[in-house]
């Protein structure tokens, strides 16, 4: 089975720590998001994978030179200028030449949901009542972030609601970002402009009556802001086995009076004495300072946090970007907003 993962967005809501990187290739848990995502295709049988492309492409055929990347095929399909998901999973599978039934992936979700159930549910859709494609839904308590969708008896969808203002949802059921699509599917995205799937094909769709849905449980998180990067990896650790606490990189410097507790910490990274980190993501050869504290906060590659600095409630510290010993910050990003060069 093949798959189209989209990796193209610029992940907005995680700058500074997005400003040259792709959000898939930050560090979730000892690892990039996208060797967990691919890993999870890999269990339920996707062996090639075609990587949606738009934003810094080279991020990725850089770390991943031989085009395989945990069990599974890489094929690269870089857009020339960003064409919104539907125009993205066009574009993409288009280039692969995919011609059967094929799954589709939002690149910045992890989850432990059996995707074999999907196509099940999905083929047995097709046949019944000629579905065109079938989305992964999950139940939260907050869906106006996501897309909201309401079924039938039969799993039909019913709505298909982008984001809606909070109080108007038509339930709780989201969808997950995981799909599987009909080639005829790729007939209704016009070609060369931006299309968006959730706001214009899935609700041309649902008129068709030829979308289907089915809810699954389980663990599920979109890691597309500070708050749910920093809970993803909190999840990953509390359900490791093994170590459950912390995920340190081997070349990381601990000071043995420092106290770390569950959290990340990437390699050549150094805490120092006395120093706590807790409920963190620390990145690579980032230096915490003697009796500094960082709680529930993300410190970028090669900063510095200052000797007895706190930095508290998702703070998020750029790449390069040093907080000056002693200060406290609590919820702050920085570099500020308006020094970006983007
Ligand atoms: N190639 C490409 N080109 N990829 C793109 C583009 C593009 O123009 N725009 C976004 N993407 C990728 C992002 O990198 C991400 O992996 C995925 O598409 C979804 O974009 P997000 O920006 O993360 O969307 P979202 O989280 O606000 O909402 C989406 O995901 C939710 C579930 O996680 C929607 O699909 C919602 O309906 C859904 O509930
Ligand atoms: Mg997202």
């Amino acid at each position: 089975m093949r798959a189209v993962v989209l990796v193209g967005g610029l992940g907005t809501r995680l700058r500074p720590l997005t400003l040259r990187t792709p959000k898939q290739m930050l560090p979730v848990a000892g690892k990039p998001m996208i060797e967990h995502v691919l890993a999870h295709l890999a269990e339920h049988g996707v062996e090639e994978v075609v990587l949606s492309l738009g934003y810094r492409p080279d991020a990725f055929s850089r770390a991943y030179p031989d085009a395989t990347c945990a069990g599974v095929r890489l094929v690269y399909a870089v857009e020339p200028e960003p064409l919104d998901t539907a125009g993205a999973i066009r574009f993409a599978a288009t280039n692969a030449g995919i011609d059967e039934r094929f799954v589709v992936v939002n690149g910045d979700v992890l989850s432990d949901i059996d995707l074999s159930d999907l196509v099940t549910f999905h083929d047995a859709a097709a046949q019944r009542s000629a579905a065109q494609a079938s989305i992964q839904l999950v139940g939260v308590e907050d869906p106006s972030a996501y897309g909201v969708v309401s079924t039938d008896a039969e799993g039909r969808v019913s709505a298909f609601v982008e984001k809606p203002p909070a109080g108007h949802a038509p339930g709780s059921a989201i969808n997950a970002g995981y799909y599987v699509l009909e080639p005829e599917v790729l007939e209704r995205i016009p070609d060369g402009r931006r299309v968006n799937i959730e706001r214009e094909t899935f609700p041309s769709m649902v008129a068709d009556g030829v979308l289907h849905a089915t809810v699954a449980k389980g663990w599920w998180i979109d890691v597309g802001t500070p708050e749910r990067y920093v809970q993803a990896t909190l999840d990953l650790l509390d359900r490791a086995v093994g170590d459950p606490t912390v995920a340190v990189a081997p070349s990381a410097m601990v000071a043995t009076s420092a106290t770390v507790t569950r959290s990340a910490l990437g390699p050549g990274c150094r805490i120092g004495r006395n120093a706590r980190v807790e409920d963190s993501i620390v990145f690579s050869r980032a230096v915490i300072g003697n009796g500094a504290t960082v709680r529930r906060s993300v410190i970028g590659a090669s900063a510095v946090v200052g000797d007895a600095a706190t930095v508290t409630g998702l703070s998020v510290i750029g790449n390069d970007t040093e907080v000056a010993g002693g200060t406290s910050l609590d919820g702050a990003v920085l570099p500020t907003p308006d020094t970006w060069a983007t």
